[in-house]
């Protein structure tokens, strides 16, 4: 691959390329595990619709770590006047050729930086995983808060990672 990796926020005009890439790393990784009526649920939630008003809302983000002009990895994080200082984790995903390649963990770093910089810092992240990604959240931090739970047809995972006390790590470049 040619050109240096960024992250960034998502630009305008940017949310095909990233729908994209969602769709094949689900497809990849979570469409054969799930049910019709999960996938359905799934792609009922991801519009370009969504990814804008996320991209602009206060506190909240849609960043994308791309070569050059073209997205690899999205990660997008929801906060809203009740969830405060706790940033949801509303999507994070690493087209299938990248993966393992400490773009997911770069993404997470990036978010955790913006969230620092917003009016109210960002204290704690929340994420409700699919279950082929709980070991990732783990290795990068996260710890179950609750059972699994089924919602629609999608499995997931409820984990949470406090964020203010390693925002010093964090700036100097350690991911967790
Ligand atoms: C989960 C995902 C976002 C991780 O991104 P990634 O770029 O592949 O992960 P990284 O390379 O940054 O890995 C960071 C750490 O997590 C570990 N890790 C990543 N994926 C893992 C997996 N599936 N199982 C176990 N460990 C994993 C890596 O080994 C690494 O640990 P290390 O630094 O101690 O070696 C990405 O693999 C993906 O998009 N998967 C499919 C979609 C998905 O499940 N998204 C999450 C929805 S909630």
């Amino acid at each position: 691959m040619t050109g240096a990796l960024v992250y960034r926020p998502m630009r305008p005009g940017e949310a095909g390329a990233v729908c994209d890439l969602v769709l094949r790393a689900f497809r990849a990784a979570i469409a054969p595990g799930t049910s019709a009526r999960g996938i359905t649920t799934f792609l009922g939630l991801l519009s370009y619709d969504w990814l804008g008003r996320t991209a602009t809302a206060p506190g909240s983000c849609v960043l994308v770590a791309a070569y050059e002009d073209r997205p690899v990895g999205v990660i997008a994080v929801e906060r809203t006047p009740a969830t405060g200082r706790e940033g949801h984790i509303a999507l994070l995903f690493v087209d299938p050729s990248h993966q393992g390649e400490g773009i997911g963990r770069g993404l997470l770093r990036a978010a955790i930086r913006h969230g620092h910089a917003a009016a109210a810092p960002l204290a704690a992240l929340t994420v409700n995983a699919s279950t082929n990604a709980v070991r990732f959240y783990e290795s990068v931090g996260f710890r179950r808060s609750g059972p699994t739970e089924t919602d629609d047809g999608l499995f997931t995972v409820p984990l949470r990672k406090t964020v203010a006390s390693v925002a010093g790590r964090d700036a100097a470049g350690d991911g967790r």
